[in-house]
């Protein structure tokens, strides 16, 4: 007997207030033209009187409620943010406090930016793989518009608010590869690379949260090779060729990384999940919010066998393959 982590429930909460590329030109010296064409990004959700961990509650509810659970079947609880309500504590004993899950189940939150769904993922999977906990619920959840600097073009178009939630529960296979749930996971960092994306300020820096500078371009050629790898390894890792998978869901942050990777790993545009044209960069919740949409509408089904690859500030980057 092989113990795997099925993918049981999916939900996904997007704050009301939608904000055009023509409102941002309301702001800044921008136009819906540069952003459309250099980003893919046409839309994106802005919380108003919303904190991250009502976002990331209204994802949870909706996970739950679709893995037909209630809070106390839960045996596990991570956020991954970098828009946590309060320093600390966590936004995951929050949320276990809101969803009145039993007293015991530990919840943490996880640090790895556009790549956290994918490092709480594997968290998440080598515990229940480790016969740890059964029932586990990851969370990414993000109100990146409180750390964008509204006056600086060069960022405040690209980010959007939003979470995405998923349970998994332990389920038995046979381990090959044509088991349900999630067949391999990889995750990376250099930090090498920690100054091209960041807050430019923090807790112990400067005593605020501070606001997301980049080098836009250094992480633009880093993205392309890192989220190919990401895919690539882990289609290995579980035996398959990445040309065999249903669908490819990339960290959502720019179409044109989106579009170079589907290139690179030689998959039909078809085949790769795009949001960032309605979502913008949600970071922690764009792969989630994807998932969770793509599956609600039914466009992505149960049994297809499906690739998450991650890159973010870090650098951090990994992938995980899933069949659902
Ligand atoms: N509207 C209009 N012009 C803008 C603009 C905006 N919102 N933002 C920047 N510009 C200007 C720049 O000032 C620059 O002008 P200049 O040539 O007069 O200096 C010009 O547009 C070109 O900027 P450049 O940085 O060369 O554009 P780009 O094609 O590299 O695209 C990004 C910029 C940010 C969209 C792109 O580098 C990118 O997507 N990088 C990755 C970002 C990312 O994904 N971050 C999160 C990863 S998890």
């Amino acid at each position: 007997m092989h113990i795997r982590s099925e993918l049981i429930g999916w939900g996904h909460y997007l704050p009301k207030k939608v904000v055009t590329n023509d409102d941002l030109s309301k702001i800044v010296d921008t136009n819906d033209e540069w952003i459309s064409t250099r980003t893919g990004i046409k839309t994106r959700h802005i919380v108003e009187d919303e904190l991250t961990s009502d976002l990331a509650y209204n994802a949870a509810k909706m996970a739950l409620d679709r893995a037909g659970l209630s809070a106390e079947d839960l045996d596990l609880i991570i956020v991954s943010s970098v828009t946590p309500d309060n320093t600390t504590p966590s936004v995951a004993t929050k949320i276990a406090g809101r969803l009145g899950v039993k007293v015991g189940t530990p919840a943490f939150d996880i640090l790895a930016a556009c790549s956290g769904f994918v490092y709480g993922l594997v968290q998440a999977d080598n515990m229940i793989r480790l016969g740890q906990v059964k029932t586990a619920l990851v969370i990414g959840a993000e109100s990146l518009s409180k750390i964008v600097d509204w006056t600086d073009r060069n960022t405040c178009v690209l980010f959007g608010d939003g979470a995405g939630a998923a349970v998994l529960r332990a389920c038995e296979g046979d381990g090959s590869k044509n088991d349900k749930g999630i067949l391999a996971t990889k995750i990376y960092a250099d930090g090498t690379h920690y100054d091209y994306l960041k807050t430019n300020g923090g807790v112990s820096s400067t005593k605020t949260a501070g606001f997301v500078s980049m080098d836009g371009k250094e992480v633009f050629k880093f993205a392309i090779p890192a989220l190919t790898q990401g895919a690539e390894v882990v289609a290995e890792m579980a035996g398959y060729k990445v040309s065999e998978i249903d669908w490819l869901i990339p960290h959502q942050a720019n179409i044109r990384i989106i579009s170079n990777v589907g290139e690179k790993l030689g998959l039909p545009e078809e085949k790769v999940i795009v949001a960032v044209d309605h979502h913008g960069n949600t970071s922690a919740a764009s792969i989630p919010l994807a998932l969770s949409e793509n599956l609600e509408s039914g466009k992505i089904k149960k049994g297809d066998l499906v690739i998450l690859t991650a890159m973010g500030a870090g650098f951090t980057w990994g992938g995980a393959i899933i069949r659902l």
